[in-house]
């Protein structure tokens, strides 16, 4: 399996970076990104700096790392690209390499920490953690200084394609307040259902909103104040906040071993760590939640993102717990872990994107975050769960999270030979 991984990321290897698959997404992602410098850091170091270098030539002036770097303008299959975002409306954003014009999962941080303990006897990495420490830092303030309206070190996201979690359910509802008339969107011809099958990927309806935020967004050069003025998308996401704590507790540590300062990183992640669970935590569903800032209440679903707060241990251990039992349950159930969504909801689908399959970078981060709570039999069951879903059904993008459906399957969802998956496999059989 880890030749095979290998095979994979080389094949998806463009000169500097990897992509995550070919012909669905032709370009590099943010987060996928920092999933492979992880893999690759297992065994070709200089592919992994040089990913992670590839992605930060696109950061922009007021620190924002995009989520899709367009190294090649040639490449035109893909929807929306550089031409349609037109970042370029945002005088920080470089002209080359071209990118989109919002961000991803902050993961870097925890990238490049893990790159450091792994390699920390080598001096080329210890002076590229050094050259890059303050770059992640930036990323960071991004966040504080843009995104974090009412000043409680949680920052929003306005597009379902910052959390990574597309097509999630959770979006679903302010997605549905945008009312869209006519002349209100450019014309525009979506590419991934011509690639990928359309019963796999999210709705017409979905997209035409999908393409309204992005053009709010460019409206207000990418990072105006009136994007949280106007948008009727407005989420304090769950998950893109536990990541964003564990990578400010990642770069806190390495501050501290290579003699940077990081009494801003420690203020901000005193005021991100006091508000997490206040604002996160539901009584009720007893799972870490999303907040609705335009609705100004909590997104009450049992969802993926919610089991992230393991991994960055801001959850207490009662917490813990209760994440730990949901899980063990729904393995019970006949269910490979860890379902992206509450498999009790009617708009739970074990075959549609973000709406219940398994992906395999989440199964990482939940896995190291069980382990970190000492729930080492729930964690390697995380594990086991993957590798057995890649072994039987190839490396794919995504996975039918219903044990007994997967029987009569003889492969997985989406793209095929993904980056993200061998990397994944790559990094827990190491592990
Ligand atoms: C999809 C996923 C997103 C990922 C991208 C590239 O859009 O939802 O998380 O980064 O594909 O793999």
């Amino acid at each position: 399996m880890i030749e095979a991984a290998k095979q994979i990321i080389e094949k998806n290897w463009r000169d500097r970076f990897t992509i995550p698959t070919s012909r669905l997404y032709p370009f590099q992602w943010m987060w996928d990104s920092g999933f492979v410098a992880l893999g690759t850091s297992l065994y070709n170091v200089e592919k992994s700096m040089m990913e992670i270098e590839s992605m930060f030539s696109g950061q922009w002036s007021n620190g924002m790392v995009p989520h899709i770097l367009f190294h090649s303008e040639s490449e035109t299959t893909y929807f929306p690209n550089y031409d349609f975002w037109n970042s370029n409306v945002n005088s920080g954003a470089p002209s080359y390499p071209k990118s989109s014009g919002i961000t991803q999962p902050p993961v870097f941080g925890f990238v490049l920490e893990e790159l450091y303990r792994r390699h920390q006897d080598n001096e080329e990495v210890v002076e590229f953690v050094k050259r890059l420490f303050p770059k992640v830092v930036d990323s960071h303030r991004f966040l504080y200084d843009y995104r974090d309206v009412h000043g409680e070190g949680l920052f929003y996201i306005y597009h379902p394609w910052e959390s990574g979690r597309d097509n999630s359910p959770i979006w679903d509802e302010s997605l549905n307040r945008i009312v869209i008339k006519d002349g209100d969107l450019p014309y525009y011809e979506r590419r991934d259902i011509q690639i990928a099958d359309a019963s796999e990927r999210p709705t017409a309806a979905q997209y035409d909103r999908y393409v309204y935020l992005l053009e709010l967004g460019k409206s207000h050069n990418y990072d105006g104040k009136k994007i949280a003025e106007e948008s009727p998308f407005l989420i304090q996401d769950c998950m893109m906040n536990a990541i964003l704590i564990k990578s400010n507790k990642s770069l806190i540590s390495l501050g501290k071993a290579l003699g940077f300062g990081v009494e801003q990183l420690q203020s901000w992640q005193e005021l991100s760590m006091s508000n997490f669970s206040k604002k996160f935590w539901s009584e009720e569903l007893q799972t870490f939640v999303c907040y609705d800032l335009r609705g100004d209440k909590q997104m009450l679903f049992k969802e993926i993102g919610g089991l992230v707060a393991l991994f960055a241990e801001v959850a207490d251990s009662t917490q813990a717990e209760s994440l730990a039992t949901y899980l063990q349950s729904i393995s019970d159930r006949g269910y490979f872990l860890c379902p992206s969504f509450d498999i009790d909801s009617e708009l739970f689908d074990s075959k549609r994107y973000w709406r219940g399959p398994v992906w395999p970078q989440m199964n990482w981060m939940i896995s190291k975050g069980l382990a970190l709570y000492g729930y080492d039999t729930l964690a390697n069951q995380v594990k086991s769960d993957i590798i057995a879903l890649v072994d039987k059904l190839g490396f794919y993008e995504y996975f039918e999270s219903e044990k007994e459906k997967v029987d009569s399957l003889s492969h997985g969802y989406g793209g095929s030979n993904f980056s993200w998956t061998a990397s994944t496999i790559i990094n827990l059989i190491a592990e």
